[in-house]
């Protein structure tokens, strides 16, 4: 992708009116609504999600209509879309300055995703690894919705004409997408710099956490062993004991960087220890070289007890609150909408829909 500092690069047109304000640009990012919410959802993304409000006009969209191209129980998704809103709050993301809203809640998503879809090539979609893994040996049996993800993922995007957007590895294929369909959107119609070119913001460590029972997989949700992950919710004891089983190699701590990418179940502890503590690997590998595993778990779960436990107890606080959380969301959808309204009327109009 383009280096946004690349001097030789074009200057921007979008950016002028968030520059003008102090801000670096708008930001859009989403998270699906599909069950628990686990350390590696919080270091990889939402913890960013507070970090960017300072810098940048903010929009943190919950994609219930992206977690529906699965099959979800119809009555876990209210309470699950309340869930990741108050994680975005208890994370100290400002609902008040920010939007956060539901996807499902700003029709004007759904409404872009469709003319996207006329403007994306099958031979793109069929490029999209995620699909290929989500779908499995079973593809004729996907929905035709999560085919189409990544074209609804670019009407997130572009509805707002956002100019950044936080990516972890996983999705930077679908960032890439969104940039294709901007730029044949803007020359199909002959309408140039009509929506940006989105940048991807990278975060530095830690963007991939492992599971603490094997560090060469991904910590996820649907890992059957609770042991494997650290919830948001989890509370002191819970988190104490999962460091405490995590597993590690019968050796000392790693004494070099090199030494510890060799070794992956130590590499992830030391991983999260740096994200959490907001060091460097190597700095945290230096302070623990050669030492016992047990001297360092004890101090990993202190710090994360000290830095996940008051999150965890903002979620349970809001999550008794529904009708705050509700209050927000809406409120957030409102802000949203009337974002998004004006750029879908330009874009209806720039297609050549009659209005009547
Ligand atoms: N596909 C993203 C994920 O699974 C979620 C998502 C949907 C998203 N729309 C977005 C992320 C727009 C960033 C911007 O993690």
């Amino acid at each position: 992708m383009p280096d946004a500092n690349n001097p030789s690069a074009a200057p921007n047109p979008h950016l002028a009116q968030y520059q003008a304000r102090g801000l670096k640009g708008r930001i859009l990012s989403g998270v699906q609504p599909t069950g628990n919410l686990h350390l590696g959802n919080y270091l990889g993304a939402i913890r960013n999600f507070a970090r960017l409000q300072s810098d940048y006009e903010c929009l943190y969209c919950v994609v219930d209509m992206h977690a529906i191209t699965v099959w979800q129980e119809p009555k876990d998704v209210i309470p699950q879309t309340r869930e990741i809103a108050a994680a975005f709050l208890a994370a100290g993301v400002d609902g008040t300055k920010n939007a956060i809203f539901n996807q499902s809640a700003v029709p004007e998503h759904a409404q872009l995703a469709w003319i996207f879809n006329c403007v994306a090539r099958l031979g793109w979609m069929n490029r999209m690894t995620q699909f290929k893994e989500k779908a499995g040996k079973d593809r004729e049996n996907a929905s035709l919705g999560l085919y189409a993800y990544p074209a609804l993922m670019a009407a997130d995007i572009l509805i707002y004409k956002a100019t950044h957007v936080p990516v972890g590895e996983d999705q930077k294929q679908h960032l890439e997408l969104t940039r294709d369909i901007a730029v044949k959107f803007n020359n199909d119609f002959n309408v140039p710099d009509f929506f940006p070119v989105t940048e991807p913001l990278i975060f530095g460590a830690a963007t991939r956490v492992m599971s603490l029972r094997d560090g060469t997989k991904k910590m996820s949700k649907s890992d059957p062993s609770d042991f494997s992950r650290i919830n948001l919710t989890d509370d002191a004891d819970a988190i104490a004991q999962k460091i405490r089983r995590a597993k590690t190699d019968p050796h000392p701590m790693p004494e070099t960087l090199e030494d510890a990418e060799k070794r992956p179940d130590a590499d992830n502890l030391l991983g999260i220890y740096a994200a959490l503590a907001d060091r460097g690997k190597a700095d945290v590998i230096a302070e623990f070289a050669g030492k016992q595993f047990s001297e360092f778990k004890s101090a990993l779960t202190d710090l994360a007890v000290t830095k996940l436990g008051p999150v965890g107890a903002e979620m349970q606080r809001l999550m008794k609150d529904p009708g705050h959380v509700d209050s927000v969301l809406k409120a957030g959808a409102e802000k949203a909408r009337a974002l998004a309204a004006p750029i879908l009327a330009d874009v209806y109009k720039t297609v050549g829909f009659l209005r009547p």
